[in-house]
């Protein structure tokens, strides 16, 4: 079954790198990334890891949770992760999940059709606090992601979620934002009193309320 963004995050339970995880309940009120790699002891992967772990207090600043899924198993996960410290100057500080069964990657449909059966490609699921599925990526297992554009993407969904505005191309935290096309002139009035600027009647830029 495919997984549309809005779709309940399928719950789960599982062993990982920091013990038992069941998903929801490991969810609780927050946001939260599950990201998936297709091998463990893979050179692109290795190079990710260090890059979430590195970047993993800015996920904490905005409340994101993270959790990464291999479908080896923990004691080569933590043999990995030993490989991740020495050579990418940073330890793993974040669950990451043993799907030995597959049993996650086929709920979440991130096995890669392209490879050898239990390999996943390179999913990311961005979900909410209501445990709904908000943003989903997938990469070939060839090309490592950017976690930097991940972290933009979510700056972009906690801001949208709770004010009517949108966010332009290649938007970062603190640029001017969109004013949603479904508010029209005397609705955006309510909302944003001081005014706006507009290069078409439909393209109404405000600053970053956040
Ligand atoms: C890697 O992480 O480098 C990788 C993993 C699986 C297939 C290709 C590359």
């Amino acid at each position: 079954m495919t997984l549309r963004l809005g779709d309940t995050a399928p719950d789960f339970s599982a062993t990982s790198t920091e013990g038992e995880i069941r998903f929801h309940d490991w969810l609780g009120d927050s946001w939260a990334i599950l990201f998936s790699h297709p091998k463990d002891f893979t050179p692109v992967c290795t190079t990710e890891l260090g890059a979430v772990a590195r970047l993993k207090p800015e996920f904490d600043k905005r409340g994101v949770k993270v959790l990464g899924l291999s479908v080896d198993g923990v004691s080569d996960h933590e043999g990995w992760s030993r490989d991740i410290e020495a050579t990418q100057g940073v330890a793993l500080n974040f669950p990451l999940i043993a799907d030995k069964d597959r049993a996650i990657a086929t709920a979440y449909d991130m096995l890669d059709p392209t490879a050898e059966a239990t390999q996943t490609v390179r999913s990311v699921f961005v979900i909410d606090p209501a445990k709904k599925i908000r943003l989903t990526l997938t990469y070939p297992a060839s090309t490592g992601r950017d976690f930097g554009e991940i972290l933009r993407a979510i700056d972009s969904l906690q801001l949208t979620s709770s004010k009517s505005v949108a966010t332009p191309a290649n938007w970062r935290k603190g640029d001017d934002v969109i004013i949603l096309a479904s508010l029209n002139d005397e609705q955006a009035r309510e909302r944003f009193p001081d005014g706006w600027r507009a290069d078409r009647p439909y393209l109404r830029y405000v600053p970053d309320p956040s």
